[in-house]
Parts: C-alpha cells; sequence; structure tokens
C-alpha cells in the first residue's frame, strides 16, 4: 500500500510560520526526512539549529526554498544543467549546489560560497514555505532533525525521542506531517562549478539525472566541500552494527554470544534458530527498503540488543542510496 501523508492543517502551518518568524526552531516534515527548520535570514535562529544538534558551525546547511524562482534570490550564476534539473525535479528530493548570493549569509554555508538549495514536495512543508516566502523568497535552512552523527528521523516521534520539545528538549514546535515517503535523505548535485557531480546519493538515482543531462554525472571528489553525510560514521545507531553477507549471515547470528537484533530478508530469517530480540523482514525492492530503513534502525536500536545484524543489500546501482546508509551506520 503507497503510503499518504494526513491532509495539511492550515492552522498548524500559520502557527509554525510565526514560531519561525520569531526565531524559532520547527521541525519540518519532508518527503525525505523531517528537517530541524529556522529562518535562514535570521543568523541566530540558524545558529540556534546547529547548538540543538550538536554539529559542527562549518558544516553548511540546505536552504529549503518554495519554488524554482526563488533560486535567483539566493544563487548566481546558475548553470543551464541546474536550471534544467530543478525544472525536472522539483518539488522533490533533489538538492542543488550553486555559487551563493550575498543575501545568503555564511552563516548557513559554514563559510564557503556555495549554497544547497531544495525545493521539498511534502505538502505540509510546501504550504509552510508557500506561507512564508514572500516576494523575496525567504527560505528555511534545515537539516535532518537529528542529533548530530544518529540516525535521520523519519516520523514525528523519531524527532520527539531525539532532539524533543522544549522546555526538556530543544524544539518550539514539531510540525507532524506523517511518515515520510521516500525515507532517505535528498540526492544532492554540485553544480557550482562546472560539471555536475554527485556529493550524496539519493532516491533520484545517478541513471535519472544522467537521463535527464545526456551525459555522465561522476561523484564528486574527496576534495569535494564539506558535507556530514560524507563522514565515514553517520546515521549511526547506538548498538554496534554489523552488515553480513547472505552465506554467513545466520551462522553469524547464532554463534553470536549475546542478544542479536536482525534484518534480513524473510528466506533469512527463516533459517534463524535461535532467539532474537527483534526480527524485520527486509524488503525485496529498493524503494521500500528506502522508506522504513531509519525506522527499522530505530527499532533496532531500541530493541535491547547487544549487536545489530544485517544482510548485505544487492550489489547493483539502484541500491547504491541505501548501501551509502547502511555503511556509514555501520562504520
Ligand atoms: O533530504 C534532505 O536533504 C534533508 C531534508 C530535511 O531536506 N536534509 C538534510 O540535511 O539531509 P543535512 O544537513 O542533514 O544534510 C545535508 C548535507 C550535509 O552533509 C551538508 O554538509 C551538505 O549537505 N551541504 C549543505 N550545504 C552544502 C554546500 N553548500 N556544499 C556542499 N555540501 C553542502
Ligand atoms: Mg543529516
Amino acid at each position: 500500500m503507497k503510503p499518504t501523508y494526513p491532509q495539511v492543517d492550515p492552522q498548524k502551518i500559520e502557527q509554525a510560520k510565526q514560531t519561525l518568524l520569531n526565531g524559532g526552531l520547527v521541525a519540518i516534515p519532508t518527503e525525505t526526512v523531517y528537517g530541524l527548520a529556522a529562518d535562514a535570514d535570521n543568523e541566530a535562529a540558524v545558529n540556534a539549529t546547529f547548538e540543538a544538534k550538536g554539529r559542527p558551525k562549518n558544516h553548511p546547511l540546505i536552504v529549503h526554498v518554495d519554488g524554482i524562482d526563488a533560486v535567483d534570490f539566493w544563487a548566481k550564476d546558475v548553470p543551464p544543467e541546474a536550471w534544467l534539473l530543478a525544472q525536472t525535479f522539483w518539488p522533490g528530493p533533489l538538492t542543488i549546489v550553486l555559487k551563493k548570493k550575498d543575501r545568503c549569509g555564511e552563516f548557513v554555508t559554514g563559510g564557503q560560497d556555495s549554497v544547497a538549495l531544495r525545493c521539498p514536495s511534502h505538502p505540509w512543508t510546501q504550504a509552510l514555505l508557500k506561507a512564508l516566502a514572500g516576494a523575496d523568497h525567504k527560505g528555511l535552512t534545515a537539516p535532518s532533525a537529528n542529533a548530530f552523527g544518529r540516525i535521520s528521523p523519519t516520523s514525528a516521534k523519531h524527532v520527539a525521542e531525539d532532539l524533543g520539545v522544549k522546555p526538556n528538549g530543544k524544539l518550539d514546535m514539531i510540525l507532524d506531517g506523517g511518515t515520510c515517503m521516500f525515507g532517505i535523505e535528498s540526492t544532492m548535485v554540485d553544480c557550482s562549478n562546472g560539471r555536475p557531480t554527485i556529493l550524496r546519493h539519493g532516491i533520484i538515482s545517478r541513471a535519472e539525472l544522467e537521463k535527464v543531462l545526456g551525459f555522465e554525472v561522476p561523484d564528486a571528489g574527496s576534495d569535494a566541500p564539506r558535507a556530514s553525510g560524507r563522514l565515514k560514521s553517520h546515521y549511526a545507531p547506538k548498538t554496534k552494527l554489523v552488515l553480513l553477507d547472505s552465506e554467513e549471515f545466520v551462522n553469524a547470528v547464532e554463534s553470536f554470544e549475546g542478544k542479536a537484533a536482525v534484518m534480513a530478508r524473510r528466506s533469512i530469517l527463516e533459517k534463524i534458530a535461535c532467539e532474537t530480540a527483534l526480527e524485520i523482514e527486509a524488503p525485496e525492492q529498493v524503494v521500500e527498503y528506502a522508506r522504513i530503513l531509519y525506522e527499522a534502525l530505530h527499532q533496532l536500536d531500541d530493541s535491547n540488543a547487544d549487536r545489530i545484524f544485517i544482510e548485505m543489500i544487492p550489489d547493483a546501482p539502484e541500491w547504491r542510496a541505501v548501501l551509502d546508509r547502511l555503511s556509514r551506520a555501520a562504520a
């Protein structure tokens, strides 16, 4: 069954808008993961985002905008490929890195001269951005709404448990727009200097980008701008996680001395004879796998296991974005 979002509540949108205009922090639902939003023109509010996440100040933030018309208000020297990508994939899970205009503060970009722009398709955040943007296309900075390095949130519950709402937590409001449809962070393409490169893999695949652009889109080199999602260890549960090939999986789980929490395909789960803390069936289709991945990691992490075992996924290009998340979670 294809998941749907709850109907947009205009009162909640208005409350979120006012909170943001007053410099507050609001967790917002997007089609990928929940974001920790602040008014991108408000330095104090943006700085509070870094504090709330515990994220290093030199890691740049994505500016979320209401539509393609906003691009010229935040970026300059926009190449034709970037326009084409935005026209094709926005609103949707694609982030485009461009040369920044002066309007975009260095407090947003971690001192870099580029800005990452994304126009999310989630109806609640679309409505919020439309309500907020105005003639100068105000934007929202929003990193994923999790503590730095931890599992990204795909539901309001994840955000409430991790960052929480004041006074005990760190946020002014959580805008609950249901469970995120895609479940992993947006694809990021660097169009800020010359030929586009992929900074982060996501639901929009390399093949889709190449089909639209008509040429190869390689991964960004290791000299690419700083991006937390490129750190070796990221998206990590507290419990140690190992990725294992199908052949060795059952044996490894059964011979493990502590409590194991596992995620594997049904055919593998059926072979496990020992008791486990939790068993999650891994979806066979990549879209479904991505959608449930972070929820699964949250559940596995909460199961009081001593170790998490995950069956290795297929070695195919369309699984690349999921593999990235899994390897960083296991690092
Ligand atoms: O799907 C998403 O993109 C989610 C939702 C909330 O929109 N956002 C998200 O933000 O994943 P965050 O901050 O968790 O990850 C964005 C990544 C970070 O690794 C950041 O360092 C990198 O993008 N980044 C941001 N601006 C950049 C820039 N100008 N150049 C290179 N990397 C940039
Ligand atoms: Mg993140």
